[in-house]
């Protein structure tokens, strides 16, 4: 199986989850994409979908699945996305679409966050993959240099601008031992909109794609 597959595998798996009349919440990036395309075929059964991106509010239209507005949408039954990397804690980082801030709004909001993710992206800790942080534009060197009193390199995400109109710093070579710790530090900096890190709201069950098939991780 390449990555590919193993995305497509999990967000089969994921669609087992989804009962009739649910309101879906859906995540950004290509294996939240092969979601969506899957959910395509019950879009008869369920009432729509709050999407955590524009992109993906687009593609779910394309289906003719009918996008909601969390307001009045919300709380949400379920909440199916990937991650950039995640630890058997069901620790996460996200945020390498952009989507960050609107995908932990949406994680917030759900009962159940289903983690999808290829076996590639398992990590013993997270830090690995540079963590994403989204800024107010004029904060943007303010944040920089408080993000590395904490030991990382900050790089603007070049020419990006997330749907809610502000920058990402994307922060190199931390080793993320506390990430309960380090998501709310990061968020108290002024100027932060939200942090990758979805350890204080971890996801409740990741689905982890193999050669071996689909593996289920659950809190406990
Ligand atoms: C989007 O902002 C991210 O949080 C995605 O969930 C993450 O980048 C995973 O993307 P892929 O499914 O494309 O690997």
């Amino acid at each position: 199986m390449n990555q590919d597959d193993m995305k497509k595998a999990v967000a089969e798996a994921a669609l087992e989850r989804i009962e009739s009349g649910w309101v879906v919440g859906v995540g950004t990036g290509s294996t939240a994409n092969y979601f969506i395309d899957a959910l395509a075929g019950l879009k008869g059964k369920i009432d729509g979908a709050v999407a955590s991106s524009n992109a993906s509010a687009e593609r779910l239209r394309g289906h003719g699945i009918e996008v909601l507005d969390l307001n009045s949408a919300g709380p949400l039954p379920i909440y199916v996305d990937g991650a950039d990397e995640a630890t058997r804690h069901l620790h996460l980082t996200k945020g390498g679409g952009g989507a960050l801030t609107r995908e932990k709004i949406v994680a917030a909001a759900s009962k159940t966050f289903v983690c999808v993710i290829d076996s590639t992206k398992e990590a013993a800790y997270l830090g690995g993959y540079p963590l994403p942080v989204e800024v107010i534009p004029m904060a943007r060197s303010h944040v920089a240099r408080e993000l590395a009193k904490l030991g990382g390199n900050p790089e603007l995400r070049d020419g990006l601008y997330t749907d809610n109109g502000n920058v990402i710093l994307d922060v190199h070579n931390l080793r993320i031992m506390n990430p309960v710790e380090l998501e709310s530090e990061i968020d108290h900096i002024a100027g932060v909109v939200t942090n990758g890190l979805f350890a204080r709201r971890p996801a409740d069950i990741m689905l982890i794609g193999s050669d071996t098939g689909v593996e289920e991780v659950t809190a406990g």
